[in-house]
């Protein structure tokens, strides 16, 4: 019996620019831009099985899982460009080194371990060795396939999804490294996740994309989210723009609320204690002229961005000041990651 395995484990990312918004085959409207984190990872096993139809068995942490049924949507659409996925059986097995609660993107991690597995399966079945880079540019585009933001989360350090003037090899196929355009002390970012409200989404991603297709402000959000990018980029080139990172960050976090404020429907998904957090943040960074700041996801999470250096005054503020507007007074630490490993 011919059988297959690989395992990978990869990250999830945190997006500086927001990708919001998409065109037919889950090619983005905007380019984005995020870094990949260090702690928050999924680890996914694929073994194949020779068999005369696709099959899938799919666990998450040892329990059958619901996202079975999205898998399964996503391997069928595969198997057009892969045929030989039709000729196995898939036995895959998924966990998350963090809790799901933790409003980190899973599906981002989820895409992109899967992904990597998919496309080293492909190399093993088929014979084709790939370099490094066309491995990555591969399963970056397979992991787009299956979620917009996973595309960015097969390379560690900073990667940009999207075609854009201002970046020459950009793509809306797949996500592309950035890293060695930036400055190293933007390596020592950290993430602190808080978690304000760990319900369901309101609002799941693909719906929410959709609310850009007729949005008033399309437009005017493309212009503005690619003059961020490339500003953002400009900064990240040195070590001299802290505060100026920042704003420009918060800014498009918020401008990602506002268009979902605005679209039709409407949807308001910062809770009190985000509103809380965020003042308190900007407060604290007036007061001690520390570069500290937020971005926030499609949820009412708020993800605390600080530099290592500066870790010891921002946990004091986070236990001190935060954590009383979080849910249960979770929070979860992270900083930028090296990318996803082979196991
Ligand atoms: O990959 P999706 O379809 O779940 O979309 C992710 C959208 C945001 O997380 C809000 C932004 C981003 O670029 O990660």
């Amino acid at each position: 019996m011919t059988t297959y395995t690989s395992t990978w484990l990869c990250p999830s990312n945190i997006a500086l620019v927001k990708y919001w918004g998409k065109k037919p085959e889950q090619l983005p409207m905007n380019p984005s831009l995020s870094f990949s984190l260090k702690l928050a990872r999924t680890r996914t096993t694929v073994s194949l099985q020779a068999a005369k139809s696709m099959k899938l068995e799919f666990l998450f942490e040892g329990k059958e899982s619901p996202f079975a049924t999205r898998i399964e949507k996503y391997l069928d659409k595969l198997s057009i460009e892969r045929p030989w996925i039709n000729d196995y059986a898939f036995q895959i097995a998924s966990e998350n080194t963090f809790p799901h609660s933790t409003g980190i993107a899973s599906s981002a991690s989820a895409f992109g371990a899967l992904a990597l597995c998919l496309e080293d399966l492909s190399r093993q079945i088929t014979g084709v060795e790939n370099d490094d880079d066309k491995f990555f540019q591969a399963a970056s585009r397979l992991a787009r396939m299956g979620s917009g933001s996973a595309s960015r989360s097969v390379y560690g350090g900073f990667a940009w999804w999207g075609k854009s003037n201002a970046l020459p090899g950009s793509t809306d196929c797949y996500a592309v490294p950035v890293s060695k355009q930036i400055h190293k002390s933007y390596f020592s970012l950290c993430d602190a996740v808080l978690l304000v409200d760990s319900k369901k989404k309101k609002v799941s991603s693909s719906a929410g994309h959709e609310l850009m297709n007729n949005h008033p402000y399309q437009a005017a959000r493309l212009k503005q989210v690619n003059s961020t990018i490339e500003q953002l980029m400009r900064f990240m080139k040195e070590d001299g723009n802290r505060m100026a990172f920042i704003d420009l960050v918060e800014q498009e976090a918020l401008s990602l609320h506002a268009l979902m404020m605005s679209s039709t429907p409407s949807f308001l998904l910062l809770k009190p204690g985000s509103v809380a957090i965020i003042e308190l943040i900007r407060e604290f960074r007036q007061q001690t002229g520390l570069p500290v700041g937020f971005t926030i996801d499609a949820g009412p999470n708020i993800h605390l961005l600080y530099w290592r250096e500066d870790q010891e005054a921002v946990h004091a503020f986070i236990k001190g000041e935060l954590l009383y507007h979080t849910e249960n007074g979770e929070w979860l630490d992270d900083q930028v990651g090296d990318g996803p490993l082979k196991a």
